[in-house]
């Protein structure tokens, strides 16, 4: 996916060792469609080379305020005017103190001071030793930098360059470009509780056999991302899946159908809105037996009886929460066939405002799929994309319709 495409980063290094992680952000940066203008402190060049910088950015780097290049010789102007967004990483515990002081003796944080702060976010991903970040006088900084308007992206923990052990550490490029990209997606679920159901349930036959499906989990774990991206707290009940959490996504797993009842029902409690994207199992073994089925050589198979599971989404969906409007409830249909009707049919049968219908052997473990949308006023079509595209849509509709934005859906 392309999802800086046509943005223009600049990216600001300052004096740390994490200044070898920046080049492979500057590398990810461009993978994915942006334009990267590389700025380096003179520290910064202490650690890595602007040769190495341009390369990766296929653009000079610049690391003076005097360079000639700029025909008005304002490069902190030039460079900050056409930016969509400025990202320094690493951040030293020193360039903090210097933005907090609005210093601006050296280009990167005069840039900094002169970027129009109205269009062109600051992003800041320090990077220090672990006494260096638990210093009063860091945190203080840090606090009157974010006050400033700035977005502080915190730090990883672990082991530091120092030998040292703890929090300081630069968060990783992966994890950088994940919330830099979510700096550039509509807040549409600002201050919004989302609670999401994803992957397949396992009901256990004995303690090594069990029954599932085919479920990957990523529509579910897309939408998770997409929810966090537009600005919701997000709790994810994730069934037996092998996918990495979504970054600042809170996940709780879960074996069962009724394991993902309860953790649902409680969690409720504290949604504004859920989305049941999970394949819950219909039936599971009545019981499960404790002991691992043996085969007793008569050739006879053990004859299984089922129970049905809980609906899970149903259940929420006639609770009080959601039956004052204080849930919205989201459902999705796997259908084979007839996706409208069926859709239609499992919307009013749920008693749930949304539905999302598609065509499971055409999702099940894909990274792309069509949705239909459907709900009290008609159908909606999201033709076939990329998961992440579809959730960040889906996720834009669900916000049209929550109450606070005077739907009536
Ligand atoms: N769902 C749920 N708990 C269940 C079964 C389904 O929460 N025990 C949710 C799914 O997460 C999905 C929606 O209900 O959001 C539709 O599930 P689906 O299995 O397609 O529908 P069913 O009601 O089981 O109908 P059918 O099997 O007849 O298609």
């Amino acid at each position: 996916m392309n999802d800086l495409a046509g943005k223009h980063i600049l990216l600001g290094l300052t004096g740390g060792v994490a200044c070898y992680k920046a080049a492979e952000l500057c590398r990810a940066f461009v993978k994915e469609g942006a334009t990267v203008q590389v700025v380096m402190t003179e520290a910064a060049c202490q650690f890595i080379t602007p040769v190495t910088m341009q390369a990766l950015s296929g653009r000079p780097v610049y690391v003076s305020q005097w360079d000639a290049r700029e025909p008005n010789n304002m490069p902190h102007i030039n460079l900050t005017r056409g930016a969509d967004a400025i990202v320094l990483a690493p951040c030293s515990a020193d360039f903090i103190a210097r933005l907090v002081q609005g210093r601006s003796d050296e280009l990167l944080s005069l840039l900094c001071l002169a970027r129009p702060m109205g269009s062109v976010p600051l992003l800041v991903a320090p990077a220090m030793n672990r006494e260096m970040w638990a210093h009063p006088a860091t945190q203080r900084n840090l606090a009157q930098l974010a006050a400033d308007g700035a977005t502080v992206l915190g730090v990883g923990s672990g082991f530091q360059a120092c030998g040292e052990t703890g929090d300081g550490r630069m968060l990783e490029p992966d994890q950088l470009l994940h919330d830099v990209i979510a700096q550039f997606q509509p807040r549409s679920l600002g201050g919004q509780r989302v609670l999401v159901t994803a992957g397949p349930t396992f009901e256990a036959i004995d303690p090594i056999r069990g029954i599932t499906n085919h479920s990957s989990g990523k529509m579910g774990f897309a939408i998770a991302r997409a929810a966090h991206e537009a600005g919701a707290e997000v709790t994810l009940v994730a069934g037996p899946v092998s996918l990495p959490t979504p970054r600042g996504v809170k996940r709780v797993d879960v074996q069962s159908a009724r394991d993902m009842l309860a953790a649902c029902t409680r969690l409720a409690e504290g949604a504004d809105v859920f989305v049941a994207t999970a394949a819950v199992a219909d039936w599971r073994p009545a019981t499960a037996s404790e002991q691992k089925i043996k085969k007793d050589g008569s050739g006879q198979a053990p004859v299984i009886a089922f129970a049905e599971n809980p609906d899970i989404l149903a259940t929420l969906a006639q609770g009080e929460r959601a039956k004052s409007g204080d849930l919205f409830c989201v459902g999705f249909a796997a259908e084979s066939h007839d996706l409208a009707n069926h859709a239609r049919a499992k919307r009013e049968r749920k008693g749930i405002p949304l539905l999302v219908g598609n065509i499971g052997p055409l999702a099940f473990g894909q990274d792309d799929n069509a949705l239909l949308l459907v709900d009290a006023h008609g159908e909606r079509e999201l033709p076939r994309a990329p998961k992440l595209d579809l959730a960040r849509q889906l996720v834009r509709e669900i916000a049209h319709r929550l109450p606070r934005n005077g739907s009536t859906s």
